[in-house]
């Protein structure tokens, strides 16, 4: 290394600027709703470097402390907020168990998984990452009882499920390769949960909508339609105007799901539960931007992605989440657009 950049003074100013930044990003009212447990203290990641993981990152970062979180993916963001990272791909069984042999954690968030667009796309991949993947990791948290987080989906429902407000329990016969693999992730960590006592949680996360690009998932236009309004005014959207269905701002998701793993095991009367934040079609969608940019237009061309969606929920039902651990969210369609806009535009004028 250079002299000038190795010097003590260099690094330990590059430090102190680092730390400030990590001190900084996060949302202060979510992180004051978050009562810590004490039963969690280290965390790995994987799949880290994705959609959800760069969102709860500079959370993690905050609330448990930077040293205390490893961040893994098989792809390296370069402006990732993480202090720790390392490559893991889940497909390794020996790299997950020597990785979480030398990190130690006492909690993973296994975010690493191939969504429901890219999924239909190529089966097998999906098949291997969602199933065999997941099984890696799962296995080595309970023969080392680490507990362990995965999200399930509104895409583990399919066409047979009741498609307004979807209760926690109900029918789940999804029809593409993501829906089922999300189904068996369910099903295996609940139980193990039964059978060895292990500490496995999930929420079913409608579809998220953050300012973060997202790719591989069919209802990926929910973030595209604001950088087309803010860059263009304009937007393709490859599904029907008419296309309504179940969202989770990202706010009401990372408050969520940190509420939700520092609860008491014996206040969740399930492993898996439902959440989102509001629900709306695709032209409602259109129609609150349009309040906001009022010359902004939508031309619609579909492709595969509309038959997936179909198969989704409409609106989910989550009073299971809100009465065992205190689910509260915040955002409905005007607020999430408003707050979205915002963050998009000054996203794309810092470059
Ligand atoms: N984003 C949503 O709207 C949404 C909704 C419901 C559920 N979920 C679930 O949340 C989790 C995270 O989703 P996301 O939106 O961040 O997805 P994403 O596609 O943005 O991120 C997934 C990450 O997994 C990594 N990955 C892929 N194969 C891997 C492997 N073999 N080993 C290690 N890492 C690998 C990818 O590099 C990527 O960074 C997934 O389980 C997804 O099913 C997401």
């Amino acid at each position: 290394m250079n002299k000038f950049l190795s010097s003590p003074l260099l690094q330990k100013s590059l430090f102190h600027l680092h730390t400030q930044f990590f001190s900084q990003v996060a949302d202060k009212e979510i992180l004051n709703s978050i009562i810590k447990s004490g039963r969690i203290k280290r965390i790995l990641v994987t799949g880290g470097h994705g959609q959800l993981g760069t969102e709860i990152l500079p959370y993690l970062n905050q609330i448990y402390g930077s040293d205390n979180i490893l961040v893994t993916d098989i792809i390296q963001k370069s402006n990732a907020i993480c202090k720790n990272f390392q490559f893991l791909d889940v497909l390794d069984r020996n790299k997950v168990e020597s990785m979480i042999q030398l990190f130690k954690p006492d909690y993973i968030i296994h975010f690493a998984a191939k969504l429901s667009a890219i999924g239909e796309l190529n089966p097998k991949a999906c098949l291997s990452v969602n199933i065999d993947g997941f099984k890696n990791v799962l296995d080595v948290a309970c023969e080392k009882k680490i507990s362990l987080f995965t999200p399930s989906t509104i895409g583990a429902f399919g066409v047979t499920t009741p498609k307004i407000n979807t209760p926690n329990t109900t029918i789940m016969r999804p029809s593409t390769i993501y829906g089922c693999s999300k189904v068996f992730t369910e099903l295996l960590g609940s139980y193990y949960k039964q059978k060895y006592g292990m500490d496995f949680r999930s929420i079913r996360y409608a579809q998220t909508i953050s300012c973060t690009e997202a790719f591989g998932g069919s209802g990926d236009f929910s973030i595209e339609i604001f950088y087309g309004a803010i860059r263009k005014k304009e937007y393709t959207c490859y599904l029907k105007e008419k296309t309504r269905m179940s969202f989770l701002y990202i706010d009401d998701l990372i408050a969520g799901t940190l509420k939700m793993i520092e609860t008491d095991s014996e206040k969740l009367s399930e492993s898996v539960y439902n959440i989102q934040s509001c629900s709306f079609s695709v032209g409602e969608l259109a129609a609150a931007i349009r309040k906001h940019i009022s010359d902004f237009e939508v031309k619609y061309e579909i492709d595969f992605r509309q038959k997936i969606v179909d198969t989704w929920p409409e609106s989910l039902d989550d009073s299971l989440s809100r009465k065992d651990w205190g689910y509260n969210p915040k955002y409905n369609l005007g607020q999430m657009t408003s707050i979205m806009l915002k963050l998009v535009k000054e996203k794309l004028s810092y470059g």
